[in-house]
C-alpha cells in the first residue's frame, strides 16, 4: 500500500471531537424516542462504530450496502442497492448514517427508498460534507466536518479499497500515489 500522495487533513482527535458533538446533538434531539441507525457500508464502518457509542439513547442498528458506478474518484449518479435492510423501518425513527456526502446521489436515492416504507421520521447524518461537489439537491441533517474539495481516504474511506484502516483522514492524490 503506497503512502505517497497522502496529506493529513483531519487528525483522529479532531474527528473524535466532531463525533462526540454529533452524538450529543442526536441524543438531545431524539430524547425519549428509540432510534434505528442505518449505516451505509462499507465506508461508514469506523464512523458508525464511534457514533453509536457517542449516543446515549436506546438504539438499534442495521446496514445497507450501496454502490455507485464508476471505480475511480467520480460518482456517476447511478446508485445500486446491493444489500437491503434486514429490519423494518415502518413507524420507526430512522437516521441514515453515511461517511461522506459528495454529489448527493447516494443519500438522495437511499432517502427516497426508505421514505417509501413509512418511517415515523427519517433523517441523515454524515461525517464529511463536500459542499461544493453537490449535484443532487440534497443536504444532510447532521454534519461532522464540512470541507471544500479533494478526495479523502482513511477512517473507513477508501481509494479502490485501500487506506480504510488509517486512523486519520488524508487528502489523496491518485496521480502522486505510484
Ligand atoms: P455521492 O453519491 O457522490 O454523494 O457519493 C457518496 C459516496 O461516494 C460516499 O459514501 C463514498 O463512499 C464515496 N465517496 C465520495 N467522495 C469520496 C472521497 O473523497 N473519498 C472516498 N470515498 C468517497
Ligand atoms: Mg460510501
Amino acid at each position: 500500500m503506497p503512502s505517497q500522495g497522502l496529506e493529513k487533513l483531519y487528525s483522529r482527535e479532531h474527528i473524535a471531537r466532531q463525533v462526540q458533538r454529533l452524538g450529543a446533538e442526536i441524543s438531545r434531539d431524539y430524547a425519549g424516542r428509540e432510534l434505528l441507525l442505518v449505516g451505509v457500508l462499507k465506508g461508514v464502518f469506523l464512523f458508525f462504530a464511534d457514533l453509536v457509542r457517542a449516543i446515549s439513547l436506546p438504539v438499534n442498528v442495521d446496514f445497507v450496502r450501496v454502490a455507485s458506478y464508476g471505480p475511480h474518484t467520480q460518482t456517476t449518479g447511478l446508485v445500486e442497492l446491493r444489500k437491503d435492510l434486514e429490519m423494518s423501518v415502518t413507524d420507526r425513527h430512522v437516521l441514515i448514517v453515511d461517511d461522506i456526502l459528495d454529489s448527493g446521489y447516494t443519500l438522495e436515492a437511499l432517502y427516497q427508498h426508505l421514505a417509501g416504507r413509512q418511517p415515523a421520521s427519517l433523517k441523515t447524518c454524515v461525517l464529511l460534507d463536500k459542499r461544493h461537489a453537490r449535484q443532487a439537491a440534497f443536504e444532510a441533517d447532521y454534519v461532522g466536518i464540512r470541507f471544500d474539495s479533494g478526495f479523502v481516504v482513511g477512517y473507513g474511506l477508501d481509494y479502490q479499497e485501500d487506506y480504510r484502516n488509517l486512523a486519520d483522514i488524508y487528502l489523496f492524490d491518485p496521480a502522486r500515489s505510484v
